[in-house]
């Protein structure tokens, strides 16, 4: 099972992340957790400029988040899918979608065939959407550390966030908007839910 966590900046993923692995762990699943961009060595690298670097043109930070996934979906995902973990991916298909389409503008049909390209159509089996208003998550983040994305103004993550509530309209099937301005308990419960729910699901289409 491949589930990805998204959100806006500060939403509380990757809490969740490490808090839902633990969780499946207890219950007997073998559990890897790894995120986008840099989910190995050359991911790392490529992350390291994307975040850490100037200023770039929207096209060539598109190409560079592709490239990080085609490298992660071959060489980390289906290797432990097949091997038969439950995979928790912290950001995925969505990220570009909302970041690089929906604020930054570049075309989102195009963008969907991209990610379809260079990950040789592997979609997640649930998303979950940690929402949050983006001005609360960037407090919480101003607090820790900022990097190249974190800094574009608050439009731009209104942007975002909007991109992400229209994915999950846009398919309520696969996408679960949680209500991140809770609790770290509360959002757990919620997460946790909505994942035991899908895994159940998923043993009796079996
Ligand atoms: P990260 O430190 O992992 O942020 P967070 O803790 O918020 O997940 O930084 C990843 C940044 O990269 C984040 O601002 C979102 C952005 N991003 C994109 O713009 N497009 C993408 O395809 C991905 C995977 C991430």
């Amino acid at each position: 099972m491949f589930i990805t966590l998204e959100g806006t900046e500060g939403s509380g993923k990757t809490t969740q992340m490490k808090l839902l692995a633990d969780e499946l762990e207890r219950r007997g699943h073998r559990v890897t957790t790894t995120c986008e961009p840099g989910g190995d060595a050359i991911g790392e690298s490529i992350r390291n400029i994307l975040l850490h670097g100037q200023e770039m043109e929207p096209l060539a930070e598109l190409m560079l988040f592709l490239a990080d996934r085609a490298q992660h979906v071959s060489r980390v995902i289906r290797p432990a899918l097949a091997a038969g973990d439950v995979v928790l991916c912290d950001r995925y298909i969505d990220s570009t979608i909302c970041y690089q389409g929906h604020a930054r503008g570049l075309d989102v049909e195009y963008l969907r065939s991209l990610n379809d390209f260079v990950t040789n159509g592997l979609k997640p089996d649930l998303t979950l959407l940690f929402d949050l208003t983006p001005v609360v998550g960037l407090e919480r983040r101003r607090r820790e550390r900022q990097d190249r994305l974190d800094a574009e103004d608050s439009a731009f993550h209104e942007r975002v966030r909007a991109g992400f509530l229209a994915e999950a309209a846009r398919d309520p099937m696969r996408i679960r908007v949680v209500n991140a301005n809770r609790s770290i308990e509360l959002v757990f419960d919620d997460a946790l839910n909505a994942l035991l729910e899908n895994l159940s699901n998923k043993r009796a289409a079996r």
